[in-house]
């Protein structure tokens, strides 16, 4: 409330000068010292409000969020469906990739007080890599949801017999998507918090979290900068700080469970995180 505060403050200090300085000086001097006023609340709320901060800093890296949203779907366009496809440059490192997700899966999967094992969600999903090695062996039944749609097309085929156990392929991009409320007891996103800017992220872990079963879980894997917040312009997506990815989800209102860094990647490699989330 302390922003309200901060507003409150600068319309009453005006709202008094206003009429004052108005008959008495010329609106030369009043434009500039409202001006002053102005960039002084603001960077009062950058320091005080991260979000706010967080905000300004996307907007500065992404340049444009209509064009950082084209680029990307520009990108995935002359990208082959399969994993060489899903993992970049970096597909001899897929195995390693998926058995440390099995192992943080299982810490929050099957058992009490533990999420069920019967629906789970990947998002961004792509060719369902994700889906066919980490959540097919755990849940009863998945759903993918990606926007690029010959991936998709190619799921069905990747995922082979276990492509039975596919309720609903959606082709959305997630910024505009909203999962079935409390369906799901766990919601996976892979390599793709990054292509949503930080209100879009926010926003779809508002839906995500209104989308979980009692004891679900959103476990959110992706690239995560050494410091600052840093655009890739390969494939635009935004490299966030864990700092920045704790305050999207505590300010969607939800809690960390566990943080854990992925083990095994090349030193040169960005750092990769798992974070689990309710
Ligand atoms: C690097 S691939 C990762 C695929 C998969 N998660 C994996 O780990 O194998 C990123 C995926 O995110 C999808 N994607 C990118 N931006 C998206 C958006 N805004 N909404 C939905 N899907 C998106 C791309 O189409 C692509 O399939």
């Amino acid at each position: 409330m302390e922003h309200l505060g901060a507003h409150l403050a600068f319309k009453s200090r005006w709202h008094k000068t206003d009429e004052e300085l108005c008959r008495h000086s010329t609106s030369f001097v009043l434009h500039k010292a409202i001006r002053n006023d102005f960039f002084a609340s603001y960077l009062y709320l950058l320091e005080k409000y991260p979000l706010v901060k967080l905000f300004a800093m996307t907007s500065e890296v992404i340049d444009g969020e209509m064009q950082f949203y084209i680029r990307a779907r520009n990108f995935y366009k002359d990208v082959p469906a399969t994993d060489e496809g899903m993992m970049g440059d970096f597909s001899d490192l897929s195995n390693i990739d998926i058995e440390s997700s099995r192992e943080f899966l299982r810490k929050f999967v099957g058992g009490p007080g533990k999420a069920g094992t019967g629906y789970a969600l990947d998002c961004g999903s792509g060719i369902g890599r994700v889906s066919k090695n980490v959540l097919l062996p755990v849940f009863n039944t998945i759903e993918l949801v990606d926007m690029t749609e010959p991936f998709l097309e190619e799921a069905q085929n990747y995922l082979e017999e276990e492509a039975d156990h596919v309720e609903t392929l959606y082709c959305y991009c997630l910024q505009d998507f909203i999962p079935t409320p409390r369906k799901y007891d766990v919601i996976w996103m892979q390599w793709v918090s990054g292509h949503l800017t930080d209100r879009d992220l926010l926003i779809f872990l508002l839906r995500c979290k209104n989308a979980l079963k009692e004891n679900g879980v959103i476990i959110i894997k992706d690239n995560v900068s050494r410091q600052g917040c840093r655009l890739d312009p390969l494939d635009s997506s935004v490299i966030r700080e864990i700092n920045v990815l704790r305050n999207i989800v505590e300010r969607a209102g939800m809690a960390i469970l566990a943080e854990e860094r992925q083990r095994g990647f090349p030193e040169l490699c960005v750092p990769i995180w798992m974070i689990a989330i309710q």
